[in-house]
């Protein structure tokens, strides 16, 4: 598994607004819509391209890239579906899936409650989730995908903060792909991200 820590100021300034638990939704969700853009178009440009020559106003046969494969962007609801209008807007010809899993505040274990992927020939599916805590939710979904027949290796988690324990679960996926801003330093009791920036969907849809 390879892991994509997208360290670069912008986003740290960007996190900084997510972090802070003094800004407004507007906030919020203006600075969650354009990290997701910059992770998803790191993740966009992960996808094998294939050469194609175009002929421009001045000059014929450049050469450029093309891409024809299908994309499926699957946020995990409910938080995942704050990621979903800027991954449009990154590929507007992605198709979307979505997953409907709960975490047991209590055993912190997933619950699957709704579930409806497209399934695409050698098509690539992009994960989406603010938030990477345990990995249970994460797992469970990557185990569906599996069972449904897409190859791990065509599935690609799109974090917005990360734990190194859910990291670490996810990994058992040897040939999945995570891309994230940060990867903060652990979890609390309850299974919080530290110092994280609170409850992600709670925030969003408040
Ligand atoms: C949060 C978050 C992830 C999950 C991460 O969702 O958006 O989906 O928890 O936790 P894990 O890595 O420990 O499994 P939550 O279960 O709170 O549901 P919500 O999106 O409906 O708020």
């Amino acid at each position: 598994m390879i892991v994509y820590e997208i360290k670069n100021n912008f986003c740290q300034l960007l996190l900084a607004k997510l972090r802070d638990k003094k800004r407004c939704v507007e906030e919020f969700r203006k600075a969650s819509f354009k990290l997701s853009q910059v992770l998803i178009s790191e993740a966009l440009s992960l996808l094998p391209y294939e050469k194609k020559k175009i002929d421009t106003p001045v000059e014929n046969k450049v050469e450029t890239l093309t891409f024809n494969r299908d994309i499926v962007f699957l946020p995990i609801l409910r938080a995942g579906l704050s990621m979903l209008p800027a991954a449009i807007d990154m590929y507007e010809k992605g198709r979307v899936g979505f997953i409907g899993i709960k975490r047991n505040e209590e055993t912190l274990k997933p619950e699957l409650y709704y579930l409806k992927i497209p399934v695409v020939k050698d098509g690539f599916y992009i994960i989406l989730d603010p938030m990477l805590a345990t990995g249970g939710t994460a797992t469970l979904t990557v185990k569906k995908l599996i069972d449904t027949g897409i190859k791990p290796e065509n599935v690609i988690f799109v974090s917005l903060i990360s734990a190194p324990e859910g990291i670490e679960k996810l990994s058992h996926f040897k040939k999945i792909k995570i891309v994230t801003a940060s990867i903060d330093r652990e979890l609390n009791s309850k299974g919080y991200i530290l110092p994280g920036l609170g409850d992600a969907g709670d925030r969003f849809c408040f």
